[in-house]
């Protein structure tokens, strides 16, 4: 019998669809899956997947299961060299995850957010009866105007006023999607910022915790102590995606996956969860530095920080930096009113978070942000 998948994922080599796909595994829709993955052939596909999913913790028996059928060796860089496969032909939903993520300038990110995603939707809504299409956004391509709390669905069109490249492609690929494609059964998941995992800390990916670990080891950040951040863990993001798969009608097109008003936790408690966590005294001298001020520091970046590249560094402090005093929560009622419990709060495993970061240098953490 021919392997005929129903779900398609991209993405699963990265941090939110490696949670997905390790949260799906044990479930019924395990052998449904076929997964598009950057590898030259199958075999290395296989084994990309199979160690981003024990990073996850999935037992050898159901990493046992997968089989080469399920691995799409494909690039959203080069659509037409995988759009014929005729694996293809029986997807009915997609979970769409792969994106460039950076914060950096990287010159991938149009042509694969934007270009590739468009492609690769071409490509199913002709080939494909799609029942759902989720597509991962995310919550900050909202733009600098947004109000506050950010609403689900909110959309300021062309006077969104965009963070970086990187969100500018995001709200670019969500909006062409709903154009070209209005048959499309899209169904957007805006995540907040993605942190950690609520029982394997920042084994699966160390993506943005290091932001707060930078804070903590320069005892400054252009923010205050009292600023607020909506943060979400990976395996929770995971359970809002297969909810919003599985749930047979959905009230709305936009979601978003975030803490909301109710979750997100100050830089100060975030910091004496840490600190707990590793048995030590929150941050007392703390001090709000501008970017200016911080960069008068450099000198002392790799006492404070350890080996380091000052420039990205700072980089990161811009971008970070600016994005943390603005202190922006997304609302979450849309997703609660499915049916999804809120979120943990970061202070409850930022500890674990730290101590799974141990033996793990900034620098090395930041790379997961800075590819
Ligand atoms: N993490 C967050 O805080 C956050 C917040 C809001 C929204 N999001 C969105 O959530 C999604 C997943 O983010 P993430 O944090 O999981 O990112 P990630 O860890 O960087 O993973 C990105 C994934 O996309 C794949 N990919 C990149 N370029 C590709 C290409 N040209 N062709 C095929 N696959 C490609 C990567 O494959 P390789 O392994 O081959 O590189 C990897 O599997 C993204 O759409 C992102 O915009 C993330």
């Amino acid at each position: 019998m021919p392997f005929k998948p129903r779900l398609l994922l991209t993405g699963a080599s990265g941090f939110i669809g490696g949670a997905l796909a390790a949260r799906l595994l044990p479930t019924e829709r395990w052998n449904q899956l076929l997964f598009l993955i950057r590898a030259p052939h199958r075999e290395d596909g296989l084994a990309r997947l199979a160690h981003v999913l024990r990073r996850h913790q999935v037992p050898e028996e159901l990493l046992d299961r997968l089989h080469l059928e399920q691995i799409l060796c494909g690039d959203l860089n080069n659509v037409d060299a995988w759009r014929d496969d005729p694996r293809l032909a029986s997807i009915q939903d997609v979970v769409s995850s792969a994106a460039v993520a950076s914060f950096g300038n990287h010159p991938s990110i149009w042509p694969t957010n934007v270009d590739g995603v468009l492609a690769m939707a071409r490509v199913l809504s002709a080939r494909c009866r799609l029942r759902r299409f989720i597509h991962l956004g995310t919550a900050m391509a909202c733009g600098r105007q947004a109000p506050l709390p950010v609403p689900e669905g909110y959309d300021a069109g062309e006077d969104t006023d965009h963070f970086l490249e990187y969100t500018a492609s995001k709200y670019e690929a969500e909006s062409l999607l709903r154009a070209e494609l209005p048959e499309l059964p899209l169904v957007v998941a805006r995540p907040s910022i993605v942190v950690g995992h609520t029982r394997y800390g920042c084994a699966p990916s160390g993506s943005i915790f290091w932001v707060f670990r930078l804070a903590r080891a320069l005892r400054s950040f252009p923010c205050t102590l009292n600023d607020r951040i909506d943060v979400v863990p990976a395996d929770y993001c995971a359970e809002a995606l297969q909810l919003l798969l599985d749930k047979e009608q959905l009230q709305h097109r936009e979601y978003h996956i975030s803490a909301g008003e109710q979750r997100a936790c100050t830089f100060g408690e975030i910091d004496a969860a840490i600190a707990r966590g590793i048995g030590e005294a929150p941050m007392h001298d703390y001090q709000v530095r501008s970017l200016a001020q911080i960069s008068e520091m450099q000198s002392r970046f790799k006492e404070l920080l350890g080996p380091c590249n000052r420039r990205i560094v700072l980089r990161a402090i811009r971008s970070y930096g600016d994005f943390a005093q603005m202190g922006m929560i997304f609302d979450n009622t849309r997703l609660l009113a499915e049916g999804m419990a809120l979120p943990p709060p970061l202070t409850s495993y930022a500890g674990l978070c730290q101590r799974t970061s141990r033996g793990t240098l900034i620098a090395e953490q930041m790379k997961f942000d800075y590819k």
